[in-house]
């Protein structure tokens, strides 16, 4: 079964691309069919993290483990924003694109923080046995939620969001 950390690393090189792929898109309607696919890949994403990743960190973690998260799920929120902020705006227009650059700013440096921070005190943490079975999980997440199906993406209290998974 596949290293839920590899898994994570592969969502992240596909939301690379997917923004790369937005400079080329000309239109309305190209610019609608990388953004729509790629914004819902992202609020899956967080959630997933936010189901699977997080809570083993916060328990099992280096010390620094409950700022991490703190700061991840602060990035995730403001993911969220700019994303639900895009979806108030026609693709291509000023407002959208602001939206989205904002989108892909939070994203880029999270991105980074996360897989210097957070992936690496898992990977440090982790046996390779919980590694497949996160992993496991973390396919079963998509699955059973093809298209974001019953999520919802709301922000979330970074503060009661660690307390919560302590
Ligand atoms: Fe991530
Ligand atoms: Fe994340």
């Amino acid at each position: 079964m596949d290293d839920i950390a590899a898994l994570i690393m592969d969502d992240h090189a596909a939301f690379r691309r997917g923004f790369a792929r937005l400079d080329d898109a000309r239109g309305e309607t190209e610019l609608r069919a990388v953004w729509d696919p790629l914004s819902l890949h992202l609020d899956i994403h967080a959630e997933a993290e936010e189901s699977i990743l997080y809570p083993y960190l916060v328990r099992h973690g280096d010390p620094s483990a409950e700022e991490e998260t703190d700061d991840a799920i602060g990035d995730h929120n403001k993911i969220r924003d700019a994303i639900a902020e895009s979806r108030r705006h026609v693709p291509g227009t000023d407002g959208w694109w602001a939206a989205v650059w904002s989108a892909r700013r939070e994203n880029s440096e999270h991105l980074a923080e996360e897989e210097d921070g957070a992936l690496a005190d898992f990977r440090r943490n982790a046996s390779r046995e919980l590694r497949a079975e996160l992993g496991a999980r973390w396919l079963t997440f998509y699955g059973e939620h093809p298209g974001g199906r019953d999520l919802t993406f709301q922000d979330k209290d970074p503060r009661a969001y660690v307390r919560e998974h302590r």
